[in-house]
C-alpha cells in the first residue's frame, strides 16, 4: 500500500487491549491511526487519501499472531520449506511476525549468516521476521554482537550438528557473558544417548517419547534455571512439554524467566502415534494426557507465558523412512490460531487469552515495540477471524511446502479470513497477495527486562 492509501476495516468485533470487545471500525496506514464505533461519522483527518475498505461484518479482529519459534529451512533445506512458502503459510494462518531458529544450512551462528537470512527474508517474506543467533561451544563473541537477533538459541539436546551445547562447562560461559535473552531447547543429551542404546532396535515411533522422556526434559530445564539464577540471566524455556517442568516453574520461576508451550503439547499426546505414526514425532516428544492437563493449567495460571508452534516441516518421504531414521518435527503456523480459538470457543479459555498468548505476551517478552495490541500507534498487523464457522483441516488447503499437518481432519473454527501486515492485506478470503513484504523486527528489551 502506498503511503497515500489507507485501509479501513469496517464493522469488526475489535479486541481492545483491556480484553473487551468493541464493535466498530479501524483505520490504518502502516500503523493503526483511528478506532471508533463508526468512522464514517468522524471528521476526516484532512489528508486526501484513497481508501481500501474491508467489510468485517461478523468477524473478530485480533492482533496478528507473533510466532516465537519456527524452523523455516532456508538456506540449505529448501526441499522442506523456504521463506516464501513458510511466510505464505503464516499469512494464511494469521501469523504476521515470526522468530526463526538457527538450524539451517549453514547454521545461523555468525553475523554473515544472520545477514544472509535477513537479505533473503526482505526479498521474499510476506510477513515480518526476526532470527535467533545459534550458540555453539565456540562462538561466544558472535553471540554478543550479532544484530539484529531476537536472542541466543541453545540446543541443550536434540541438536543439529555444531549447535549442540550440552555440557554444563560449555553452557556456563554463555550464561555468564552478556545480557541478551537466552532461549533453550531443554533436553538432556547424555540421558537421551543412553536411552537410545537401551531401546535400540525398536521401530515403533511411540518409543520416541520414552527415549527422550520427561526426565530428560526436566533435567535440562533444571540446569538452565540453575545457570539463569546463578548469573541472573534472562532465560526463555522453549516448548515446555512436561508436567514436571511446569510444576518446577510453578514453584520456582524468577521474574526474568519465561516459558512457552506448543499447541501440539497441549492438544496431542502419545495416543497420536497410533493414528499418525512418525508424523507425531517431534522434539521434545509428545507426552501423556496428564502432561497435557498440567500444561494447560500452567498456561491458564500464567506459569507458562505464551505459545509457539515450533513449525518444523519435513517431507512426507522423510517421514516415511521408518523410526528411528525419521526426522523429528511437524508444521504448525497454519493451524495454531484456529486450534487455540477452537479451544476458546469450547470454553477452555477466552479469545482474549489466546490473543495475549499468541501476540501481546510474545511482543512484551522479546521487546518487540508497537506490536501485540489493537490501539492507535501500534503497527497494523492484524487478523480477522471467523468464530462461527467450523471447517476441517485439509491437506489440499495447506500452504506449507511439506504439505501435511498432524491436525488433518480436525474440525476447527477461528480460521483467518483476512490477514493484514503493516496495513497491507496479505491474505483475503483464501487468496494470498504475494506482492506484500514484511519487515525486519526490532528487539529493544535487554538485560533482565521481561516487559510484563
Ligand atoms: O522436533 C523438532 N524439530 N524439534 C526441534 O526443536 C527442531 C525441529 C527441526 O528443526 O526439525
Amino acid at each position: 500500500m502506498s503511503d497515500d492509501t489507507r485501509l479501513l476495516i469496517r464493522h469488526a468485533r475489535i479486541l481492545s487491549p483491556n480484553g473487551e470487545f468493541l464493535l466498530g471500525d479501524v483505520e490504518c496506514d502502516r500503523q493503526i491511526t483511528r478506532i471508533a464505533p463508526d468512522l464514517s461519522l468522524e471528521p476526516s483527518t484532512g489528508k486526501e487519501r484513497s481508501t481500501q475498505e474491508v467489510d468485517a461484518t461478523g468477524l473478530t479482529l485480533l492482533p496478528g499472531v507473533i510466532d516465537p519459534q519456527v524452523h523455516f529451512r532456508e538456506p540449505g533445506l529448501e526441499h522442506k520449506e523456504d521463506l516464501f512458502t513458510a511466510s505464505c503459510a503464516c499469512a494464511k494462518g494469521g501469523v504476521t511476525s515470526f522468530l526463526e531458529m538457527p538450524n539451517t544450512k549453514p547454521l545461523t551462528t555468525t553475523q554473515a549468516a544472520l545477514d544472509d537470512k535477513l537479505r533473503r527474508a526482505a526479498e521474499k517474506c510476506l510477513v515480518n521476521y526476526g532470527f535467533f543467533i545459534g550458540a555453539t561451544p565456540e562462538n561466544l563473541p558472535d553471540l554478543q554482537t550479532a544484530s539484529p537477533a531476537c536472542g541466543i538459541k541453545i540446543f541443550m539436546g536434540s541438536a543439529h550438528g555444531a549447535l549442540l551445547v550440552a555440557q554444563e562447562e560449555a553452557l556456563e560461559p554463555i550464561f555468564a557473558t552478556g545480557t541478551r535473552l537466552i532461549a533453550v531447547h531443554a533436553e538432556d543429551q547424555a540421558r537421551i544417548n543412553q536411552r537410545r542404546q537401551e531401546f535400540a532396535g525398536i521401530t515403533d515411533p511411540a518409543i520416541h517419547s520414552q527415549i527422550q522422556d520427561n526426565q530428560a526434559a526436566l533435567m535440562a530445564t533444571q540446569l538452565a534455571l540453575k545457570l539463569s539464577k546463578k548469573y541472573q540471566r534472562r532465560l526463555h524455556i522453549l516448548h515446555l512439554s512436561t508436567a514436571d517442568e511446569a510444576e518446577l516453574l510453578r514453584r520456582d520461576k524468577p521474574a526474568w524467566v519465561t516459558a512457552e508451550v506448543t499447541p501440539q503439547h497441549l492438544l496431542l499426546n502419545t495416543d497420536a502415534y497410533a493414528k499418525i505414526g512418525t508424523l507425531a514425532q517431534m522434539n521434545p516428544p509428545l507426552r501423556s494426557p496428564h502432561d497435557n492437563e498440567v500444561l494447560w493449567q500452567a498456561l491458564l495460571d500464567g506459569v507458562i507465558d505464551f505459545i509457539a508452534t515450533d513449525h518444523a516441516p519435513h517431507t512426507l518421504e522423510e517421514k516415511a523412512k521408518g523410526y528411528p531414521n525419521t526426522p523429528s518435527g511437524m508444521p504448525g503456523v497454519e493451524t495454531s490460531l484456529p486450534l487455540m480459538l477452537t479451544q476458546a470457543m469450547q470454553g477452555r479459555c477466552t479469545v482474549a487469552q489466546v490473543a495475549n498468548w499468541m501476540s501481546t505476551a510474545v511482543a512484551k517478552a522479546y521487546g518487540i515495540p508497537n506490536k501485540g495490541a489493537i490501539a492507535p500507534g501500534y503497527d497494523a498487523d492484524l487478523v480477522l477471524v471467523d468464530l462461527e464457522t467450523y471447517r476441517p483441516v485439509l491437506r489440499e488447503d495447506l500452504q506449507t511446502k511439506c504439505g501435511w499437518s498432524p491436525f488433518e481432519g480436525w474440525s476447527l473454527t477461528g480460521h483467518p479470513v483476512v490477514t493484514i501486515v503493516g496495513g497491507q492485506v496479505v491474505y483475503d478470503h483464501g487468496k494470498l497477495n504475494t506482492e506484500v513484504r514484511g519487515r525486519a523486527l526490532e528487539f529493544v528489551t535487554s538485560s533482565l527486562e521481561v516487559g510484563h
